[in-house]
């Protein structure tokens, strides 16, 4: 189905913290370019420069969940402008690890932040743009603590406690639930070759 080629083309990684998604983008940049497509990996928040410099202020500086918001949004609205739509518009596949779910995941689902006024900024900023595809990793909460616990110095969203991470996770798999053809889940709390297979296995049907 050569047509179905052309549609997955803006790919995003989700999952808590300590979920171990950006392990895998080495792996699915080479499974693409392998098969001859350009592709643009990038992160939110991020993948521009003033997109960088606000992501040092979101994950260092404590502020009001809806300022946490717009900032999301305006690195947002400067990396789909800068990058992401650029690199869809040449035909390109983007790897973004995170997205907008993030923010539904984080600033909605345990911060409080009204779903509502996300969807405003959605519709503002993205007119329209969505991720293709959005693979999510799962882990339990207490895999994730604990991978995160073995890591290096954490950020301030990292050093949040295991209701704000189960408020994440519920968040991750009730967007998955309401947005079916887009997610694939995928149980991370497994030996890395497994999830590996799992990732691979999902890039094969692109
Ligand atoms: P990372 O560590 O996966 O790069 O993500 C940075 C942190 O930013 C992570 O803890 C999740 C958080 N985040 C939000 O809270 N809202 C968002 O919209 C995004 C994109 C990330």
């Amino acid at each position: 189905m050569t047509t179905k080629l052309f549609k997955a083309k803006f790919i995003t990684l989700e999952g808590m913290d300590g979920a171990g998604k950006s392990t895998h983008i080495p792996n699915i940049i080479s499974l693409l370019q392998t098969r001859g497509f350009e592709v643009v990996s990038t992160r939110e928040p991020g993948g521009t420069a003033i997109g960088e410099r606000l992501r040092e202020l979101l994950l260092h500086e404590p502020m009001h969940a809806e300022t946490e918001t717009l900032l999301m949004f305006a690195a947002r609205r400067e990396h789909i402008a800068n990058v992401i739509a650029p690199a869809l518009a040449r035909g390109a596949y983007v790897l973004s690890d995170r997205f907008t779910d993030a923010t539904y995941a984080y600033q909605c689902g345990a911060k409080g932040v009204d779903a509502a006024k996300i969807q405003q900024l959605e519709h503002w900023v993205q007119v329209g743009l969505q991720p293709d595809l959005t693979i999510l990793f799962d882990v339990p909460v207490e895999v994730s603590i604990q991978r995160l616990s073995n890591a290096r110095e954490p950020d301030k969203f990292e050093r949040e406690n295991a209701e704000f991470f189960t408020k994440i996770r519920n968040a991750y798999l009730q967007r998955a639930k309401e947005n079916p053809a887009r997610f694939r889940i995928i149980d991370a709390n497994r030996p890395l070759e497994l999830v590996k297979q799992s990732v691979e296995e999902i890039i094969s049907t692109l």
